[in-house]
């Protein structure tokens, strides 16, 4: 009677075995630099809040405003009643920002990714990604019951060998912009000539290079001097830089239209809450205009880089705030991160199976809220914990 719960009991236990359980850590009081944890202040070196802007006053306000005047939540999906003037807004600001025709909203990235794949590929079709995508780009592409092929980590030249092995369908590829647990950037222009050649849709999943990477924060594609446009698409994040929460695609108005027909997740699921919307116009409008948000972010990440060398540590080569130090080994990982947290500061440890075996890591992340004495602390401890 109990041999099912037996199961996931022993599951359980040989997670703790391998230093591969999860726990949750509760925190009180909004994401910021600084965290508060069992009456303690944690300095906090993992949030995708790069710019610091999760807790800004204005936005903050812009929601308490929202939720005044469209009430909490959306109520309906987008094609029932549930689109609001709040959403329609945010997909004008989005897609101007961003150089696009259209942007549509969706309610995580999640679900922008699995909608991405689902629309543009199908039987008989090939999903082409990167080894290191992020885990909802590999659910999608496993989803879209099409052919699915991975690509050693931003090989351009394997990924085209695979493209060339193929005679018919459809090819959709799909790339972080910003490896999310590497902060390395995909070469972009490399793989959209690999797309253009076999004409091929390419998606950019660019959750940890919008608001950070190219001009006035505008990602990582304008960072490549280009836009979303014809044949590639970029689906942005609203939860990590912007401070608030939800995704955006965007690009060609007929492949944003076909997501709007088609994308299940869209269709089926109740639209993201309207004050939501508003925060995250006002919070685009902070990251667009205040770019000694991305000038710090950039100081702190020379200074984390030079002093982490200087000490030894294994770094990736990453020009983003995401600046993983490389362990090995889980336990290891484990026990550094627990080292760190006794001095006061928090870095948590990323195991498998969200990075590959033997190379779990302390993910450093970086923000505009940091200061320099911050990321002299964090070194400091880092130095003294590191075996
Ligand atoms: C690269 C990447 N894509 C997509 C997502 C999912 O976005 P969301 O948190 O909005 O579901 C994340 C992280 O959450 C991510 O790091």
């Amino acid at each position: 009677m109990n041999e099912p719960l037996d199961h996931y009991q022993r599951e359980l236990d040989a997670l703790q075995e391998r230093c591969l359980f999860r726990t949750r850590l509760t925190f009180d009081g909004p994401q910021s630099s600084r965290l508060g944890y069992e009456g303690r202040e944690l300095l906090n070196f993992c949030s995708n809040d790069y710019l610091g802007l999760a807790d800004h006053p204005r936005v903050v306000r812009a929601m308490q405003r929202g939720a005044a005047r469209f009430g909490v939540g959306a109520g309906a999906s987008h094609l029932v009643n549930g689109h609001r003037t709040a959403h329609a807004a945010l997909e004008e600001a989005l897609s101007e920002f961003v150089g696009a025709e259209r942007a549509l909203t969706f309610s995580t990235g999640y679900m922008a990714n699995l909608a991405l794949a689902q629309v543009f590929a199908g039987r008989g079709d090939l999903v082409l990604e990167d080894k290191l995508n992020h885990a909802s780009l590999v659910d999608a592409g496993l989803l879209a019951r099409a052919d699915f092929r991975r690509y050693a980590h931003t090989d351009v030249r394997h990924a085209r060998r695979i493209l060339n092995e193929r005679d018919s369908g459809r090819t959709l590829l799909m790339s972080d912009a910003v490896f999310s647990m590497d902060g390395d950037i995909v070469p972009l222009d490399a793989l959209m000539e690999v797309a253009d050649e076999h004409e091929a849709l390419a998606v950019f999943d660019d959750a940890h290079g919008f608001g950070v990477l190219g001009p006035n924060g505008r990602g990582t594609l304008a960072r490549f001097g280009t836009v979303p446009k014809g044949r590639t698409l970029m689906m942005g994040t609203l939860g990590k830089a912007l401070g608030t929460f939800g995704a955006f695609v965007a690009g060609n108005a007929v492949l944003i239209d076909s997501l709007i027909q088609r994308a299940r997740t869209y269709m089926y699921s109740t639209a993201m809450p309207p004050a939501i919307a508003e925060a995250t116009r006002t919070a685009l409008e902070i990251a667009g205009r205040e770019d000694w948000r991305r000038d710090k972010l950039r100081a702190l990440i020379g200074r984390f880089r030079s002093g982490a060398k200087d000490l030894g540590l294994q770094l990736i080569e990453s020009e983003t705030p995401i600046q993983p130090v490389i362990v090995g080994e889980s336990g290891r990982a484990l026990k550094t991160s627990r080292l760190l947290m006794e001095s006061g500061i928090l870095v948590v440890a990323i195991r498998p199976p969200t990075v590959p075996d033997g190379t779990a890591r302390l993910r450093v992340a970086l923000s505009a809220e940091h200061t320099e004495a911050d990321v002299d602390r964090l070194l400091e401890a880092m130095g003294a914990a590191s075996p």
